[in-house]
């Protein structure tokens, strides 16, 4: 049988970096003083920075490696507030008003990308599509009946069918009229430009690893992994998962999921609209353009990062799928990649001040892959916040919130996940031995009876690490797609040398000299 991963591409950037060049920034060598200091350089940060900035506040944005790296630079760009199943679940969990404003927020949002786009005549293929999520078997039949019944009762324009315009078995459809999509990349690249006009004061490469909150003279002072220090009257956290936690143990409310993308030139034309399954594992697709040819983009196969197996087999199937959407001999794949994103306990965002305690330290985080609206509900909220503004929605996306049920539960159930690979992970025998590795391969191994993780690169270079994670202690695991150790308890990544990718996790894995070793154990178990 024929491979099919000999016809997936190698590791690439999502190909929203190939027709946009963004600028570099100098790193922060200084102290200085600012009204707000935004961390973070994803959508949530740039948007937020636009808007501070047409207020005539002085801004400054931190980035600890370059702008729009992470999520938002790996998302597929949907811009809607069809965030797949949502507004049943909404409505019974907290009722009419709860789930009436998310959908507000989220169509507000929309509607302020549009602005800010006619507003700055933004080139960036906005475009406005219809959004449908479909199922595929008869449980999720009934449950996109439920969730159009919701539409009813929130008053929002929808429309059951029974079929979309591809060649796939579906049960049932539920359309969002009068949605969008856009080229993220050169929307914000455009953002950036239009900053920098302003004298937003821009750093990349610099991390940020504390605040410290004067009561006194209620200020705040953001400290950079260099020692520089920002003294400011707010922080806007947009950091991803908050690179400062307070007191609001995040890491405990928040747990990450990975998923899948890959882009495919056609020989059929696209025809249009926008789509995700709600069966498990999920599909999702889009078109898109790249140098103005028409591509269409197919995501999917989200799973909790550090428990999704096999990583190569997540692009196997998306390949399976394209393979049933387009036929296997009728499309090409020009780019696959990667992205995570945080999910909070009750599926809302976390937008605002991150503690009781430290009102002007304000955090967005939790957007559940629906980043492109989310991010613009939490600028316009933490904006309002700042400005002193009513903002009707800020009460629902409060970090402070508690919802006994189900958040409680999911409390319970998150953190009996966590427990579990903590124990797990240190009783689980080694995968492999440092013999057995081929070129570009990872596994963890035993090392005079110790386990470590190892990667034998290209070249034949093997690098080993120590396989505790450096946040709580959990054991990391390899992901064979990205070439990177996962975190299975808070989402943590770490390069094939150590270092830290995303967090919580502050510290690298320490790393070992290989040619130290003198003891390799040749048995795989023993835990
Ligand atoms: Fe928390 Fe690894 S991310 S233990």
């Amino acid at each position: 049988m024929v491979d099919p991963y000999e016809k997936i591409p190698e590791k690439s950037d999502p190909f929203w970096f190939e027709d946009v060049s963004l600028p570099r920034f100098e790193s922060l060598e200084e102290n200085i003083k600012s009204d707000v200091v935004v961390v973070g350089g994803g959508i949530t940060g740039i948007a937020s920075a636009y808007l501070l900035s047409q207020q005539n506040m002085n801004v400054a944005l931190l980035e600890s490696s370059r702008l729009l790296n992470g999520a938002t630079g790996h998302t597929t760009a949907k811009v809607t507030a069809q965030h797949s199943l949502i507004y049943d679940e909404l409505l019974n969990n907290f009722g009419y008003n709860v789930a009436r404003m998310y959908y507000e927020a989220n169509t507000d949002a929309l509607h302020l990308v549009e602005k800010i786009i006619t507003d700055e005549k933004i080139d960036c293929d906005f475009e406005k599509q219809d959004a449908f999520l479909y199922s595929t078997s008869g449980d999720y039949k009934v449950k996109l009946e439920n969730e159009y019944k919701a539409y009813d009762r929130l008053n929002i324009k929808g429309q059951l069918t029974s079929k979309i315009p591809f060649d796939l078995s579906i049960e049932n459809a539920l359309m969002m009229e009068n949605q969008a999509q856009f080229h993220p990349l050169k929307y914000l690249s455009k953002l950036v430009d239009i900053l920098k006009e302003r004298g937003v004061k821009i750093y990349e490469d610099t991390t940020a690893i504390n605040v410290e909150t004067d009561d006194s003279t209620k200020t705040q002072t953001v400290i950079t992994r260099n020692d520089k220090r920002i003294q400011c009257n707010h922080v806007l956290i947009c950091s991803h998962f908050p690179f400062y936690e307070g007191r609001g143990l995040y890491f405990s409310r928040l747990y990450a999921e990975r998923s899948y993308a890959m882009a495919l030139e056609t020989k059929m034309a696209y025809p249009g609209g926008m789509y995700l399954s709600v069966d498990q594992p999920t599909r999702s697709i889009r078109s898109a353009k790249l140098n103005n040819k028409e591509v269409t983009i197919i995501g999917g196969e989200e799973h909790k990062t550090g428990q999704g197996g096999d990583m190569i087999e997540h692009y196997r199937a998306l390949k399976r799928f394209s393979d049933s959407l387009y036929g296997e001999k009728s499309y090409t794949i020009l780019n696959r990649w990667s992205t995570q994103d945080l999910v909070t306990l009750d599926k809302i965002p976390y937008i605002g001040p991150i503690t009781k305690g430290q009102p002007n330290v304000l955090v967005a985080t939790g957007y559940r892959k629906w980043g492109m609206t989310n991010s613009h509900v939490a600028a316009q909220i933490m904006v309002d916040n700042i400005l002193g503004n009513i903002n009707h929605a800020a009460e629902i996306f409060s970090p402070q919130r508690f919802q006994a049920d189900p958040s409680l539960k999911k409390f319970f159930l998150e953190n009996l996940d966590v427990a579990k690979h903590l124990i797990k992970g240190k009783i689980e025998p080694a995968h492999a031995t440092i013999d057995e590795l081929e070129n570009d391969e990872g596994a963890i191994v035993k090392i005079n009876g110790e386990r470590k993780g190892a990667y034998r690169d290209e070249e034949g270079e093997v690098h080993i690490v120590d396989t505790t994670c450096t946040h709580a202690g959990c054991e990391v695991n390899w992901n064979s797609g990205e070439r990177s150790w996962d975190c299975p308890c808070h989402g943590s990544r770490f390069s094939y040398t150590g270092d830290v990718l995303e967090g919580p996790a502050e510290k690298p894995l320490a790393k070992h000299d290989f040619s130290s070793f003198d003891v390799f154990d040749d048995e795989k178990t023993g835990y």
